[in-house]
């Protein structure tokens, strides 16, 4: 099957649906409003990886050293086969991953100037997805190209947008300030988690899971001590106290040294995980308001059930007054937060296989900082139901 060019009724239709939900949303939550919003209904036994993820947002797809110079690099967005090419003269486009002669996978296609020609016969696409020529033929007989997608590169990323091409612009761009900043030294991480988007937003904004990391920063204890909603995003603020023990070297590189017991300085770093539909940030400030760490991440889901994400992080951190002691102990630091990834991406897929065993969502939430997330959630993405109509609308 080949997908149209054109919008189906199917996709104008789940359009309208996606309209209709936006505008419930605006009406239901006060814009920008710095007071906590509650819920009033909690979502008990919603079915949270009922949400697909919406599409018509900038995601990261690849690290920008994965597409080299005049190269082709093979990506999926939600089963959706995407290519990225970078052409000679270095610029990136992403078009549908699919060559419109046999339907076989453009990827594997050479770079030609700042064009991309299939390996097979030859078949030459620009970056609109245009085919502009069959070696064969000429150009005076040209078939219909394939799907182009808006495309940007950004902090060491590609981002391609990967819904309704019209919405491209008008669509946030994600602010990604401290990678680019020479006052932080930034890392990137990430790789494939099998679990649905939504429980890697649960499990990063959730920060009463310390006992997890019990192993690796001691005992910790997070308090949230406030929290805040606009239009589309939703934020917490924690503060934590060590309980016993001293802190390990790793989570000193990470979030400072300045943390003490329950009277001392631990209170007053404040930590702020922020979902800010549909990336996820998490920032902690020090009582003079530097932040001295900025993490930037990105869940894409990968399969068409959504049930494995490719996870893009940032992590930049403040470099300190002495130059080069965050470079001496830079390995310190990947190691451990390599650690605290591993445990967490443990724990969130076994709770996708819980949640898949079970065949529904049977979560007993209790912290109404989540349960407002997942409502969030919800709201924001595309019922899969919706998802399904609109793939089989598109079809021809
Ligand atoms: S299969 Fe693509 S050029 Fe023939
Ligand atoms: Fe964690």
């Amino acid at each position: 099957m080949r997908r149209s060019r054109e919008p189906s009724q199917a996709r104008r239709s789940i359009r309208t649906v996606i309209q209709r939900r936006r505008c419930t949303c605006t009406q239901r939550y006060r814009r920008g409003s710095r007071k906590p919003v509650l819920s009033k209904n909690p979502p008990a036994r919603r079915a949270i990886c009922a949400a697909d993820i919406h599409p018509d947002h900038w995601y990261p797809l690849a690290w920008s050293h994965e597409v080299g110079r005049a190269k082709a690099h093979g990506v999926r967005f939600a089963s959706d086969p995407i290519v990225l090419v970078r052409t000679e003269s270095g610029k990136v486009f992403a078009l549908e991953d699919r060559c419109a002669h046999r339907q076989v996978p453009l990827h594997a296609g050479v770079v030609d100037g700042e064009s991309i020609r299939y390996c097979y016969h030859g078949w030459t696409y620009d970056c609109t997805g245009r085919c502009t020529d069959i070696p064969y033929l000429g150009r005076d007989r040209l078939p219909n190209g394939v799907r182009a997608y808006p495309c940007r590169e950004e902090a060491g990323l590609i981002f391609v947008f990967t819904g309704d091409p019209s919405a491209a612009d008008d669509a946030k761009f994600p602010q990604i300030v401290s990678a680019t900043d020479k006052a932080y030294k930034t890392r990137r991480f990430g790789r494939e988690v099998k679990c649905h988007y939504t429980f890697m937003h649960e499990n990063l904004m959730d920060m009463n899971h310390q006992f997890l990391h019990r192993r690796q920063m001691g005992s910790m204890r997070a308090r949230s001590c406030g929290r805040r909603r606009g239009e589309d995003w939703i934020e917490v603020d924690y503060v934590f106290a060590r309980e016993a023990g001293k802190q390990p070297i790793g989570e000193a590189l990470v979030f400072g040294q300045t943390r003490g017991t329950k009277d001392e300085e631990s209170y007053k770093d404040v930590m702020t995980v922020r979902t800010e539909y549909p990336y996820q940030t998490l920032k902690i400030r020090t009582k003079d308001d530097t932040m001295v760490m900025d993490l930037w991440i990105a869940y894409v889901p990968l399969d068409a059930e959504q049930r494995t994400n490719r996870t893009f992080g940032l992590l930049s951190i403040h470099r300190p007054k002495i130059p080069f002691v965050l470079d001496a102990a830079w390995p310190l630091l990947v190691w451990f937060t390599e650690r605290i990834f591993k445990e967490d991406r443990w724990i969130v897929e076994r709770e996708q296989e819980a949640h898949d065993r079970q065949g529904a969502d049977h979560n007993h939430e209790v912290f109404p900082v989540i349960v407002d997330l997942r409502a969030f959630l919800m709201e924001r993405g595309v019922p899969t139901r919706a998802k399904a109509a609109l793939t089989a609308g598109a079809c021809i």
